[in-house]
């Protein structure tokens, strides 16, 4: 990776929630510089604090991200309350405000007035469509999703979902920008509800959600089919590579052996879950039982889960 290609450039992160400073660790991390932004007067401030902590506990855990230090990123860091300050001299606006789609219209209507037309407004959107996030800006060529996954530091897709007028070009740009900083960008040829990634993950927790309901197995077990089973490939192999390589002559070959089965078994699929009444109240109680729902166990959880990201983030490399 070299400093080269982005010396001095910038990008504008704005909201400085969670992903807002998942994002701007990110981009420093290229060397590009950042400016963050958020509408709370005080919060972008907090956010880089915030941000200068998380980076100098990464470089002790010898997991920063990048050639330079944990110093030299937080240099290229500078937080506003101000919108036009923040998009000044900008090439890539990341937004990453609250998930409440009039809040992203009026924000990328606000943005385009201040922007060249050259510059790249991308959303960080986890389920509305470019097509509507994107309707009161006037070029829409240049407007795009970038939709990261939780946390973006250690769990690097990107999965990049263009409006229906977005250039080719911008969508190179951007899936040129996300490989630089480290990202693995994910190309969709066009918008659809749900992306790829939820849409896949949806599947499998509908699925999973029945077999419970329907007393097939445990809702510790039906884990354990994922953790100890589906996700050792799934970290390394998707779903189409285990195909081709577990027939011997490739995917060709697994679908004349396997293609009945797998039609008929998904042919006995039942519907879409209600995901609520007796059988969530049954699911939760149960799950509640292996991980009590107050904040200390939770949060113990979620500090193990990271742990355990970081390792894995650190094995893929
Ligand atoms: N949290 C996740 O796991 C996750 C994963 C992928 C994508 N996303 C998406 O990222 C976006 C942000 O999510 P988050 O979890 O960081 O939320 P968050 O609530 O942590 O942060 C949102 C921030 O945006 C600020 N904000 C709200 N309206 C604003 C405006 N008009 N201008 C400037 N700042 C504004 C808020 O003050 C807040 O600091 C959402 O669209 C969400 O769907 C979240
Ligand atoms: C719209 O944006 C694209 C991509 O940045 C740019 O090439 C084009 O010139 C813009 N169109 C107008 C009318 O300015």
């Amino acid at each position: 990776m070299s400093n080269v290609t982005c010396e001095g450039k910038i990008i504008s992160v704005i909201g400085s929630g969670l992903i807002g400073r998942s994002w701007a660790m990110v981009f420093l991390s290229g060397g590009y510089r950042v400016k963050i932004y958020d509408n709370q007067q005080g919060q972008a401030a907090r956010a880089a604090d915030e941000i200068r902590k998380q980076l100098e506990e990464l470089q002790e855990a010898h997991m920063l991200r990048g050639e330079l230090s944990a110093a030299e990123q937080f240099a290229l860091l500078s937080s506003h309350d101000d919108l036009p300050q923040a998009l000044e001299g900008t090439f890539f606006v990341q937004e990453c405000v609250f998930e409440d789609l009039e809040a992203k219209r009026s924000l990328f209507q606000a943005v385009e007035g201040h922007v060249g037309e050259s510059v790249i407004l991308s959303s960080s959107t986890s389920c509305l469509l470019p097509s509507s996030i994107f309707s009161r800006v006037q070029n829409r060529t240049r407007c795009m999703v970038s939709h990261p996954v939780n946390p973006p530091y250690y769990v690097r897709l990107v999965e990049l979902v263009p409006h229906p007028e977005t250039l080719p070009m911008v969508m190179d740009s951007t899936y040129a920008l996300m490989t630089r900083v480290g990202q693995a960008p994910a190309r969709l040829r066009k918008e659809v509800d749900g992306f790829a990634l939820n849409r896949v993950q949806y599947a499998i927790i509908a699925e999973s959600w029945r077999l419970v309901k329907d007393g097939v197995i445990s809702v510790q077990d039906i884990d354990l089919v994922m953790t100890e089973g589906l996700g050792m490939r799934y970290a390394f192999i998707g779903p189409m590579e285990t195909m081709h390589l577990n027939a011997p002559e490739g995917l060709g070959d697994y679908l004349r052996r396997y293609r009945e089965g797998m039609r008929r078994v998904l042919s006995s699929f039942g519907p879409v879950p209600e995901f609520s009444g007796q059988e969530a109240d049954a699911i939760t109680k149960e799950m509640c039982e292996l991980i009590p729902n107050d904040q200390q166990h939770l949060s113990a959880r979620r500090e193990r889960r990271d742990q355990l990201l970081m390792g894995l983030a650190k094995l893929k490399k």
